[in-house]
């Protein structure tokens, strides 16, 4: 998933800095600024600003302890109050409450702690006291909770902004703002929780000029009293549920210049007067239902306009190509959907583009020489996914060399290239060229690309060996190279301090064993070994890998016993693994089966708002933050039937032993397992009863037993099942009566045959002693009853494409990777 916000969080207070004169300022205000300051740390990782700096480090209670001269401090030049305090990207750490000596400040008109980390503290109640406040901005500081009914009684506020906390306002909520704050002109509440409709006084705000209520949870229509905000310059309501048709009177608000209504979930077209706005800079419209015409050149004569993201619209061009000097010069362009079937002319005068996304659409042939002079210093996302694109006109020689010089995301995706790989720019950071026709090698230049974080060039026809050097590229979070016809062993210098969590070399045709030094990887999630010709015994060694949840060796030449592991505590966080078609002998690997203890937990805990395994692969860089997600993929055997799982839910449960040399019986212990959603023994030599303790498999949904040597009775406790939505026993060598009842009456023929001594439903040999068993045996552990929804949900999800949004966050400069984290943590995973 793929997100872009555009900030605009750095906007200064820039009044705030003091000349100061006469006053000096009041003993109780510098004391009580000295005491602020001794209750907050200062710690770098706690702005994002790369400007910022640790304001109240310089104030001191020495001789100059007049608190007016202080950096962020504003008195009054009449009364030598305390009337501003800018604190805000000052790096302050820590918690703040009620009895804070910022509420002694009462004279402030002007209060800004923007971007620093509170540490999750509640807006305190004593924020009231502060009563002739106009100016309030919290935002981007780790503020939480419920926004107290205190702060309603600020009513002088002219400037209300505290986006991106993890906040609620509900109960008061949005109404009670526009009651109270009748002089607002400034309201911005992004990523505030609001959870309710717009309301309709929301007109009580004549002054109001910007509003921001994107990603709050808003629902239902827009109420049209809106249109009486007659001075509003900024509408942003994106990310929210909202409903109907987009309001033509928003036509009629001729101060607007910026609109972003997209990711709602209106319907219809988009009314013309909108297009003819006489300030627009930034036009955003992208929605699942919207469709209709965009008149593109009505836009395109605004001067300012600088962002457009529109998509699923029919777009009338410019008649003429030729641009003048009104053209607008765009930042960032998105045209989605729209049934292009050529690159839009207009481009050729786009020198200052930082990001363009074409996906989706039909654009056929070439990729022009004249598109290399758009934004070839500027441009850092490119995304011309999902086209019909078949090469590069300008390289007559191979492989193309791509010229953008800051290029960090590039996805060439799902097109039909052909020759030679294109190289990115040294700057690259997600490099996406999956399905397409690219032959011949990877070039050694990839070596040269140290900053690339994703490397996805699956479902292509490239041969050849690997590059050892690959593995040296210390900061790739995502390998994958599926499907193509890679040759030779797999590199095996793996560097201490990888990153790489995700690696997928599956269907290629490699030789040799599994490099040792894989055990460097310790982020490592998944590894995708299979069907190639790799000839090694069980890794048992991957097993010192902490983080390992999904392991696939199937189809390879995997020998031997698989053995105990070397430690009871390998493979901790394993959930699914596949070592079916290998030549595994001696008994299944029960002491492994000990150490699972993923696989134990019958119900998982996992993040809600990650129902699917994805590797976060954000990558922070000196312009910008990509926030995305790549979910992982897997082909595995699932009720019988090879699935491709283009997203794997996050609590899957699955083990795959299937057509090996694995002999013994199935020992009790399996058991153990109570996570298992999928058993496959399938195809192998196994031998005596099928274990009873399999009813403990409470979330099992698919079983196969089939093809081995198992005899005894089909044990009745396996109508606890009830989960169970396939069931193969089927050539072995059971007797006695199939199970009857509860999910054993949905199963067919196929999977009894071939056992001669089975007998009842659904066979037609009828069993000798009338004895059949319906409900399962009275001592057991009480079933959950059939009537539970099936789980099977998660079977296959099919890939949702979207509609090509712009991968990306664009956040000012120069973030760390801590402060990243403590970005996603508050805004990034939600979506
Ligand atoms: C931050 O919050 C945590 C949890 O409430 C608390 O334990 C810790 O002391 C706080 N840190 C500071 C510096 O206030
Ligand atoms: C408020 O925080 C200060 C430290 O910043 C602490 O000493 C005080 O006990 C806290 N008061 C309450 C009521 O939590
Ligand atoms: C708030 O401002 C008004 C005038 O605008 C002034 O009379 C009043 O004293 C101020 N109150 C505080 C607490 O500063
Ligand atoms: C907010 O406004 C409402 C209606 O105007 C009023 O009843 C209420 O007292 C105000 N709340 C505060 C905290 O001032
Ligand atoms: C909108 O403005 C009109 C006229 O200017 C007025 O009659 C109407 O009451 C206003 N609506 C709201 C909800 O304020
Ligand atoms: C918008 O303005 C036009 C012209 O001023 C007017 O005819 C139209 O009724 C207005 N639309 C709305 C919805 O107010
Ligand atoms: C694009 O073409 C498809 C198929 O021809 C059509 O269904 C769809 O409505 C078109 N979309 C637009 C935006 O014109
Ligand atoms: C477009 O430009 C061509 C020549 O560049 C000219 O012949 C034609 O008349 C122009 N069409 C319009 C509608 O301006
Ligand atoms: C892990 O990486 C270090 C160098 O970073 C290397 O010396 C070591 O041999 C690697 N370990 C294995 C098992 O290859
Ligand atoms: C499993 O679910 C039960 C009840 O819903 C809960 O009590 C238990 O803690 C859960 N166990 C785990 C490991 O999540
Ligand atoms: C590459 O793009 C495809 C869609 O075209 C997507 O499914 C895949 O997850 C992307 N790969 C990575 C590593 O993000
Ligand atoms: C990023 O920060 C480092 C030091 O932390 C500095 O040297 C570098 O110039 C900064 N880069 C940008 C683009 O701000």
């Amino acid at each position: 998933m793929r997100l872009l916000f555009f900030l605009s969080i750095f906007h200064y207070l820039n009044s705030c800095s003091s000349l100061s004169t006469q006053p000096v300022c009041k003993d109780f205000e510098s004391s009580a600024l000295l005491q602020l300051k001794q209750s907050l740390e200062i710690d770098v990782s706690a702005s994002f600003d790369p400007f910022a700096y640790p304001t109240i480090s310089s104030w001191n209670s020495g001789e100059r302890n007049d608190c007016c001269s202080w950096d962020g401090v504003l008195c009054d030049r009449g009364t030598g109050y305390v009337i501003g305090l800018d604190l805000s990207s000052s790096q302050l750490y820590g918690s703040f409450n009620s009895s804070s000596s910022l509420f002694h400040l009462v004279y402030l008109q002007k209060l800004n702690l923007a971007d620093n980390d509170f540490n999750y503290s509640q807006i305190p109640p004593s924020i009231r006291y502060l009563s002739n406040l106009t100016y309030l901005n919290l935002s981007m500081s780790a503020f939480s909770g419920q926004i107290p009914p205190e702060i309603f009684e600020l009513s002088n506020l002219v400037s209300l902004d505290l986006s991106f906390n993890p906040l609620k306002l509900q109960n008061p909520g949005l109404k009670s703002v526009a009651e109270n704050f009748t002089s607002l002109k400034l309201l911005h509440l992004r990523r505030v929780n609001l959870s309710s409709p717009v309301p309709h006084i929301l007109a009580n705000l004549p002054s109001l000029k910007s509003l921001d209520l994107s990603s709050c949870g808003l629902y239902g229509d827009i109420p049209i009293s809106l249109k009486n905000l007659t001075q509003l310059t900024q509408f942003l309501v994106h990310n929210n549920q909202l409903t109907g048709q987009i309001p033509p009177w928003l036509g009629n608000l001729t101060q607007l210049t910026d609109i972003d209504l997209s990711d709602n979930k209106f319907h219809g077209s988009i009314p013309q007067s909108i297009c003819r706005l006489p300030n627009l800079e930034t036009v955003s419209l992208r929605g699942k239902y919207l469709s209709g015409r965009v008149e593109l050149d009505s836009l395109l004569n605004k001067k300012k306009l600088t962002i457009l993201l529109l998509s699923g619209f029919h777009l009338s061009f410019p008649i003429n190509s030729t641009f003048n000097t009104s053209t607008p010069k765009l930042k960032i362009l998105a045209l989605n959907a729209c049934n292009l079937t050529e690159f839009p002319i207009f481009l050729h005068s786009q020198q200052e583009l930082k990001i363009l996304s074409l996906a989706n659409n039909k654009i056929q042939g070439q990729i022009p020489n004249w598109l290399f002079n758009m934004g070839k210093q500027t441009l850092f996302s490119l995304d011309l996914s999902h086209n019909f694109l078949t090469n590069f006109e300008s390289f007559n020689h191979s492989p193309p060399i791509l010229p953008w010089d800051n290029l960090l995301d590039l996805d060439l995706s799902s097109n039909k290239l052909q020759g030679s790989l294109p190289i990115p720019p040294p700057s690259i950071a997600q490099y996406n060229i999956t399905n397409n026709k690219l032959t011949g090698e990877i070039s050694p230049l990839f070596c040269n690309l140290s900053s690339i974080a994703v490397l996805d060039l699956s479902h292509n026809n490239l041969g050849g060996m690997l590059p050892k050097c690959l593995s040296n590229l210390s900061d790739l979070v995502v390998l994958n190279l599926q499907s193509n016809n890679f040759r030779g062993i797999l590199p095996g210098i793996y560097m201490e301090q990888s990153r790489l969590k995700a690696i997928d070399v599956s269907y290629n045709q490699l030789e040799g064993q599994v490099p040792r030094s894989l055990s460097n990887c310790t982020m490592l999630e998944i590894l995708l070994l299979g069907n190639n010709q790799l000839s090694d015994i069980f890794p048992s060694w991957l097993g010192k890998l902490p983080r390992l949840r999904v392991l696939s060796l199937q189809s390879n030449g995997f020998h031997s016993a698989i053995g105990k592991p070397e430690s009871s505590l390998d493979f901790p966080k394993l959930q699914i693994i596949d070592v079916s078609f290998n030549n595994f002998i001696g008994k299944l690997p029960y002491e492994h089966f000990q150490s699972w203890t993923s696989m134990k937990v019958a119900n998982l805990t996992f993040d809600e708002d990650n129902a699917y395994m994805v590797a976060d692969t954000s990558t922070p860089s000196p312009y910008s933050i990509f926030v995305n997600d790549f979910s992982y993929t897997l082909e595995m055997t699932n009720k019988g039937i090879k699935t491709l799982y283009q997203k794997i839910q996050d609590h899957l449960v699955a083990i795959d032993l299937s057509s090996n040399k694995f002999d013994g019986e199935i020992s009790e212990v399996i058991g153990n397992l109570k996570g298992l959603h999928l058993l496959n023994v399938s195809n192998n030599m196994l031998t005596g009863p099928i274990p009873s303790s399999l009813e403990n498999l409470m979330e099992l949904e698919s079983l196969d037993l089939s093809q081995n040597r198992l005899s005894g009775e089909i044990p009745p406790q396996l109508l606890h099942l009830t989960f169970l939505e396939f069931f193969n026993a089927s050539n072995n060598h059971l007797m006695g009566p199939i199970p009857q009842g509860q999910q054993f009456s949905t199963f067919g023929n196929d999977s009894y045959l071939g056992n001669t001594g089975l007998c009842g439903m659904p066979l037609t040999k009828k069993c000798k002693i009338s004895k059949t068993l319906t409900q399962p045996p009275p001592n057991s552990k009480q079933g959950e009853g059939s009537n539970f929804p099936s789980k099977s949900d998660w079977v296959v999800i099919m890939m949702e494409y979207g509609s090509g949004l712009i991968n990306g966050v664009v956040i000012g400069n120069n973030l760390t990777i801590k402060k990243l984290e403590r970005f996603l943590k508050n805004f990034g995973r939600k979506q």
